[in-house]
């Protein structure tokens, strides 16, 4: 009784830290999404307009929060809605953890 209650504890242990990995993204295969953003947000992703903000470095939860919030419409910009329309909430996170991960 007792090693089932373990291996019960451990197999949850594990998917929750899948689950941590899903949520915190894989920078890699967030690199692969932004060849599109690159042109405005800069390739290593600082911008050269001064209209289009800095992402390299930035936090991955605001990242992720503000690509929600564009796909959603509650956050409103003519350049951004459009952009976010087509991300799935992996692409998001993955996205987010690759430009966090930019100096
Ligand atoms: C045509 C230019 C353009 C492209 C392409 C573009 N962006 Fe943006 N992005 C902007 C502008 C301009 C803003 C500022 C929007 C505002 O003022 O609300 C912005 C804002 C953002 C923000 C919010 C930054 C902050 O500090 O709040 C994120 C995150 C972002 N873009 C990610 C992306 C991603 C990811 C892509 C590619 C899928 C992308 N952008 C493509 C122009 C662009």
């Amino acid at each position: 009784m007792k090693r089932q209650i373990l291996t019960v504890l451990s197999a949850a242990a594990l998917l929750a830290s899948a689950n941590v990995a899903t949520a915190a993204g894989d920078a890699a295969a967030g690199k692969a999404k932004t060849a599109m953003c690159a042109g405005c947000h800069g390739v290593k992703g600082i911008s050269m307009a001064p209209i289009n903000p800095n992402l390299a470095g930035q936090k991955a939860l605001y990242l992720a929060t503000q690509l929600k919030a564009f796909r959603s419409g509650d956050r409103k910009n003519a350049t951004m809605n459009p952009m976010a329309k087509g991300l799935s909430d992996a692409d998001i996170a993955n996205i987010a953890a690759y430009y966090s991960s930019l100096k």
